[in-house]
């Protein structure tokens, strides 16, 4: 028997303990594992009931994910063994920990009884990896909790905790203590009762709370809300198909249905994303097993629109937080707002009705930078000026406890400065959020040139605490993110020069599936701040030497069209919503002749999309190159995490990669010729010149170019 499965007889009782770690994921060893176990319990009848348990942290997390790119992968050996496993004719019960996920909720739905420890989540997260549950999970837990239960967790792919899955009826008791022990009281009870097998496939669905049209209802609702992901629709399929055909029939419905999602690009971009997300936890010059620091308590200087935010990331996670701000007003006119942001999330059943005042509970407000005296971690989110950052940073070098974190939010300033201006540098670094820093899921960690490897460490762990993806950057202009997106605003900005409206360079963007194009999402942002940003770059000779370079926001600003705030911006709007403008036109008209731009007609959605585009991706691979980013998945996390770029793609380096890097190099020299490279816009960075000529792809990362 497999080493990662074993079968032991306990008295009467057979228990089938799986130990794979980390997860307990079900290799096909696993698989293997449990299918030989199960020979063995029906070839013994000495085994009078079998117990399903897992060793380690959790219960099985799933199917393993790496195994699905596989071209022979089949869910076939699992599922044939998990039909076994419900078919046997003596009990079956899983007795579950941890998190209770995909392939392992579905294995311990093919057992015919379930106790959980009471801190168990259970869930089907599958169609965050853009697949359906498919080894039977969409035909057995609508029989066991009913259609809607049933698609609420599938579709939002939310777990539930053990005493929701109790009173749902997924699980049959809750069991505290030794869940060995547990399972022989379980099982006793249950000979003491006289109960034998209890075979889930054998109940049918529920119909007493679905109404006739509700599946057509369902559909349509996906199909408008989830369009581009394969499976919301495949799996409000395999739900009515559990509720109106027989089991078997109903998984084979699931398995042509699995299958096809599994093959998708849409679903292979969102697997990658799943490791990405994890490797990037890995920090070259890091060691796996360096101490972090224990954060017990933070502050935050500045209660604006950043460090309100930030702070009630660390309220949400229970961690004590000290505000500081210049005035009472100020800080009166913070927490405000943070109150009141909780309170309208109560108002909307997100929290419990006492959740706000509890979190509330955890912000203190200060005047006196003593205050943070006993802080772990301070982070200061103060006005973007250097100077203010300088002042702020050496303040903190000398009030911050010994071995205390100080970090900067800065989203364009060099974080080596403001290091060096704290005194502290190797306990200096970047913490750039997004906002709103309480619901973005990125955070950017900006990595100084002396920041202590533990340091570093801490703060990933600390960003995965408050429920963050955290991506290390190096330090530069922008850092991954903003970096990427300047090339981004300037052909936008080139674009309505020569002559594409607004309103068809976000069509074309929002075509690939981002929320907003450039022009709304800098009218939401705030066109001031946008130019303001410029201007600074200008004044710091950091800008090319073209005159017309992002001069379309400048003057904006100078217009006072600031965007939604203004109610005027590259569009005009009615309430919050955007409409085309034709001073706008005007505007670019007047720019291009000033600037001896040609205006053109028939500017396509395609060549806006590689001019938005193709740059973003060549700036992404000199970032690699520089080695501010580690790997091309981080650059992807940042991007889908940060700016709204669709999962479904995998961020732009995965994109790249689809529409291939040869390609796109051939586009960037084709708009070299057309529109001159004088400013280097369009020069192909080093490394995608590398790859286009071989042939190879941002997958086959690591990649070293020859010099
Ligand atoms: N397959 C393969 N590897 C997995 C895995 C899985 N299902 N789940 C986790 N891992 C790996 C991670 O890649 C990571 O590896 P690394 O250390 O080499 O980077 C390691 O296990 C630990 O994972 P985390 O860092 O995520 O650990 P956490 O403790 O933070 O989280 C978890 C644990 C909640 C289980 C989280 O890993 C998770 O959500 N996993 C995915 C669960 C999932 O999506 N299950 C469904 C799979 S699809 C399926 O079952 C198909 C079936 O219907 C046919
Ligand atoms: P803001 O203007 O809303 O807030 C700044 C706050 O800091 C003000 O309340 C001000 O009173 C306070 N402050 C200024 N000097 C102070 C001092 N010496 N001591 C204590 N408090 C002081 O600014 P916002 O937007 O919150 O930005 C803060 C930082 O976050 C900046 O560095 C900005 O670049 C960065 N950032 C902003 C993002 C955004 O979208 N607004 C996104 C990411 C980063």
């Amino acid at each position: 028997m497999s080493n990662l499965v074993s079968l032991e007889q306990r008295g009467a009782l057979a228990i089938l303990r799986i130990d794979n770690p980390p997860v307990n994921a079900l290799s096909p060893a696993v698989v293997q594992g449990i299918k030989a176990a199960v020979d063995r319990f029906e070839a013994n009848p000495s085994m009078r009931a079998l117990v399903v348990c897992a060793a380690g942290r959790t219960f099985v997390a799933g199917g393993d994910i790496s195994e699905f790119s596989k071209p022979d992968f089949t869910t076939e050996p699992f599922n044939t063994t998990l039909n076994r496993i419900e078919n046997l004719g003596r009990p079956v019960v899983a007795v579950l920990h941890g998190t209770v996920l995909g392939g392992g909720l579905e294995l311990a739905m093919a057992c015919h009884y379930r106790i959980a420890a009471p801190s168990t989540r259970l869930g089907l997260p599958e169609v965050l990896l853009g697949i359906l549950p498919g080894s039977h999970g969409t035909q057995r837990l609508p029989r066991l909790v009913g259609v809607k239960q049933a698609l609420n967790m599938m579709l939002s792919g939310r777990p539930i905790g053990a005493d929701r899955a109790l009173q749902a009826g997924l699980v049959d008791a809750l069991a505290e203590g030794d869940p060995d022990a547990a399972a022989v009281q379980f099982m006793e009870g249950l000979v003491a009762a006289g109960k034998g097998p209890r075979r889930t496939g054998e109940r049918t669905v529920s119909m007493e709370d679905v109404e006739p049209d509700f599946f057509e209802t369902m559909l349509d609702e996906v199909k408008t809300k989830k369009g581009a992901y394969p499976a919301p629709q495949r799996i409000v399929h395999c739900v009515e198909a559990a509720a109106t055909l027989p089991l078997l029939q109903g998984q084979g419905v699931e398995a042509r249905l699995f299958e096809e999602c599994r093959v998708s690009p849409q679903s292979e971009a969102m697997r990658k994303l799943f490791f990405a997300e994890r490797e990037a936890t890995r920090i070259p010059g890091v060691a796996e097993n360096v101490a972090p620091r224990p954060i017990r308590k933070v502050g935050v200087i500045g209660a604006g629109t950043m460090g309100g935010g930030i702070a009630m990331n660390f309220a949400n996670a229970d961690i004590p937080v000290v505000i500081i701000e210049t005035s009472q007003e100020a800080l009166d006119r913070g927490l405000g707002i943070v109150r009141k942001n909780y309170e309208n999330t109560a108002a909307k059943g997100k929290l419990a009705p006492g959740e706000p005042a509890r979190r509330m509970g955890l912000l203190t407000g200060s005047l006196d930078f003593q205050d943070l005296a006993d802080c772990d971690l301070v982070i200061e989110a103060v006005f973007e000026n250097l100077d203010i950052k300088k002042q702020v940073s050496q303040r903190l070098g000398a009030v911050c406890k010994p071995g205390a974190i100080i970090a900067s939010n800065t989203s364009t300033l060099d974080v080596d400065v403001l290091a060096t201006a704290s005194g502290r540098a190797a306990d200096f670094l970047g913490m750039h959020f997004f906002s709103p820093a309480n619901v973005m899921r990125l955070l950017e960690i900006v990595r100084g040139a002396q920041t202590a490897p533990d340091v570093l460490a801490t703060i990933v762990r600390l960003a995965k605490t408050i429920g963050k993806v955290p991506v290390v950057s190096g330090v530069c202009y922008g850092f991954i993110g903003n970096r990427m997106l300047e090339s981004y605003l300037r052909e936008s900005e080139f674009l309505m020069m020569e002559g594409a409206s607004p309103a068809q360079i976000d069509r074309a963007i929002q075509s690939l599936g981002l929320p907003m194009g450039p022009c709304r999402m800098l009218d939401l942002a705030g066109l001031d701040v946008a130019a303001k940003v410029v201007i600074e770059r200008g004044k710091a000779g950091a800008l090319p030497a073209d005159p017309s370079y992002r001069a379309v926001v400048q003057k904006m600003m100078e217009l006072g069209r600031f965007g939604q705030k203004t109610g005027f911006g590259y569009y005009r709007y009615d309430g919050r919503t955007p409409v085309p403008d034709p001073e706008v036109e005007t505007i670019c008209i007047a720019l291009a002749e000033k600037y001896g731009i040609a205006r053109r007609t028939g500017i396509t959605d395609q060549e806006i999309i590689e001019r938005c585009l193709y740059p973003l991706v060549n700036e992404g691979a000199r970032i690699l190159e520089e080695g501010i980013a580690y790997r091309p998945g981080d650059i992807d996390l940042v991007w889908v995490n940060g700016y709204g770029f669709p999962d479904y793609r995998g961020g732009p380096m995965h994109l790249a990669d689809t529409i291939g890097i040869a390609k796109i190099a051939g586009r960037l020299d084709h708009y070299a010729q057309l529109r001159g490279d004088q400013h280097g816009y369009w020069s192909i960075s080093l490394l995608l010149a590398f790859m286009a000529e071989r042939g190879l792809h941002f997958r086959d990362w690591p990649i070293k170019p020859e010099n």
